[in-house]
């Protein structure tokens, strides 16, 4: 299956190890969301946290056909939906999710409200990719600029930079009433040995 899975622009082990935490510890009846599903590799880390279980149920959306065709021939369990499309056009259709990783452009540095909308309280937003890379063009770092501060400008939200892989912003939806941040500041948190910094988005 490895092999079914090469893809230059799939999500780092560090990512899906991240993802296949995260998706262990959700109660029965919990749903994931999965924006841009390449060739499958976050979606078989996500089945692989999920170990035999099949009581969370997992969309994946695809909007290139061939990439979907691709990783729908794969064995997935029945609890995996692949669809076709453009997230951001899908997003409003899907309802909410306590996991979304938003691995696309369609949903991350476009319709990103959407995206925050399909995450249901007390959910979580994965985003990789999130660390400026000097070798990025100047747009990409900028969007990235933009993701964090509309994140970290997010009331609803609590954001924390996790310096995994290509660096993992990991934005949690408070419950209704619940304070986003301890601290009130607002911005994003990062994650990281003794010294590392808090306060407004980067
Ligand atoms: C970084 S790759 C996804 C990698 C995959 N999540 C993984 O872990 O292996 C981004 C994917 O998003 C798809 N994509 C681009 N725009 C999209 C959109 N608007 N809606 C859904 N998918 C999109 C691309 O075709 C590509 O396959």
């Amino acid at each position: 299956m490895a092999g079914e899975l090469d893809f230059a622009d799939a999500c780092d082990d560090a990512v899906g190890a991240l993802l296949a935490t995260l998706v262990a510890d959700l109660p029965a009846g919990a749903r994931v969301l999965e924006l841009g599903t390449g060739t499958g590799v976050g979606l078989a880390w996500c089945c692989s946290g999920l170990g035999s279980r099949r009581d969370v149920r997992i969309v994946s959306v695809e909007l290139d056909p061939s990439l979907h065709r691709r990783a729908a021939r794969l064995a997935w369990p029945p609890s995996v939906q692949l669809l076709q499309g453009d997230a951001v056009a899908l997003l409003p259709t899907l309802g909410a999710f306590a996991l979304v990783f938003a691995d696309a452009p369609g949903g991350k540095w476009e319709g990103l409200d959407r995206t925050v909308e399909a995450v249901a309280p007390g959910g979580v937003l994965v985003m990789d990719d999130m660390t400026p890379q000097p070798w990025w063009p100047p747009a990409h770092t900028e969007a990235i600029a933009t993701v964090r501060s509309t994140l970290g400008a997010d009331e609803r939200l609590r954001v924390e930079e996790l310096p995994v892989g290509s660096g993992v912003l990991l934005a949690r939806r408070c419950q209704p009433g619940a304070p986003a941040s301890t601290g009130g500041a607002r911005g994003v948190s990062r994650a990281g040995p003794a010294g590392s910094d808090r306060g407004p988005g980067r």
